[in-house]
């Protein structure tokens, strides 16, 4: 980046480049006084907005192809749901994404920072979870993550202040002195978490952090997740569980073969699914009668999903509100008793099943 210094001693103006976070010794060509410039660790958000920006990012292991051109920016803040079958190329980015893995081609940007060039500063704001969390099995969860601490150049007081305060987060305080061998899966899926927070990053990189956790432990990541991006934290996270996608992530990217099948935030994910408006009846009592709304204008189709739930299709250009009018009298005047009348909309696992089986179509 560039910057332009107006010399104190002299009020000559010069420019001089450096890297976001370097500070450098300057010489005034004017006068010969020698001052220090540093360069802002954080591009201006006008001109960077995107935290994260990958452009036609490729990966090839020998003869496959396990990223194929992918692009898309982060916003800071974003929850990013990034989904895909097993073997799409998720990790590869993700590791990319870390400086573990170099790309075959494109550009990486992480906070104004080119990667792989640039990791070392990049991965001040870095925080991130493998897919397969690898602590020693013969240290204490302590000892585990005070290495952590210290390989992320933290000092030892903040260090164990981080931990306390984190597996308190995660409810994880009564392991604080146990050996790693001694515990359960998902509690060392939740101390990868611990780890990836202990610095405090501006961007948490998790590759399935909700794996092989019991709903309750999944219900409390989802809640720190939301909580640390309302407080700015932006986080990138793969997952093969999309209900839980599907409650947090404010984007999702879905992935196949190495290349993106459909980006978007949920909604517009599902505007293009949604090919009519679907509601669901629920009678309080079996009638066969609810077939009579089957003759309103603007009813397409009836799903039987059971002997008292139905599914009704009507028309997307109809009027919505004047056609479920309508079906209430018809059922009230046919004494079909309704325990509820819902607009439906798709989950995020048709929406992912429709984008994969529509396949290839890139963006
Ligand atoms: N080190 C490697 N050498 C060769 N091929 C690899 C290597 N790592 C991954 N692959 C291949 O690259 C492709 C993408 O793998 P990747 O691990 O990125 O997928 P993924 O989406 O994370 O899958 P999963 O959901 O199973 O974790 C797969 O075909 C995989 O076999
Ligand atoms: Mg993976």
């Amino acid at each position: 980046m560039e910057k332009t210094i107006r010399c104190p001693n002299c009020s000559k103006t010069t420019t001089c480049t450096g890297s976001p976070g370097e500070t450098k010794k300057l010489t005034c060509p004017s006068c010969g006084a020698i001052g220090k410039v540093t360069f802002e660790d954080i591009k201006d958000s006008t001109s960077e907005p995107a935290l994260v920006s990958l452009r036609n990012i490729s990966k090839r292991y020998k003869d496959i192809l396990a990223v194929d051109n992918v692009s898309f920016d982060i916003k800071q803040g974003e929850i990013f749901g990034y989904i895909g079958p097993n073997g799409a190329g998720k990790t590869t980015t993700i590791k990319i994404m870390v400086g573990l893995l170099n790309k075959t081609s494109g550009n990486l940007s992480i906070n104004g920072y080119q990667m792989p060039e640039q990791k070392e500063h990049a991965h001040r704001f870095i925080g991130y979870m493998p897919q397969e969390v690898g602590f020693q099995k013969w240290r204490t969860t302590n000892h585990a993550l005070t290495t952590f601490g210290k390989l992320s150049g933290m000092n030892n007081t903040s260090i164990q202040q981080r931990i306390d305060e984190n597996l308190k987060l995660l409810n994880l305080t009564e392991y604080k002195h146990k050996k790693i061998s001694k515990l359960s899966g998902g509690t060392i899926q939740k101390l990868g978490i611990v780890q990836a927070l202990l610095h405090n990053p501006k961007l948490l990189i998790l590759d399935e952090p909700l794996s092989g956790l019991d709903p309750e432990s999944r219900y409390q990541v989802k809640k720190i997740l939301k909580e640390l991006s309302n407080n700015g934290t932006t986080v990138f996270f793969s997952s093969h569980i999309l209900s839980d996608v599907e409650d947090v992530a404010t984007k999702i990217c879905i992935l196949d073969w190495g290349h993106i099948v459909k980006i978007g935030s949920l909604d517009e994910l599902k505007s293009e699914f949604l090919k009519e408006n679907q509601i669901e009846l629920i009678l309080s009592k079996r009638s066969d009668k609810f077939n009579e709304i089957g003759k309103i204008s603007g009813v397409q189709k009836i799903i039987e999903k059971s002997s008292q739930k139905i599914l009704v299709n009507i028309e997307k250009t109809g009027d919505t509100d004047e056609i479920i009018h309508n079906i209430i009298k018809t059922l009230m005047e046919n004494n079909c008793r309704i325990r509820s009348i819902t607009p439906t909309e798709p989950s995020l696992d048709e929406v992912y099943q429709y984008y994969l089986r529509k396949g290839g179509v890139k963006q």
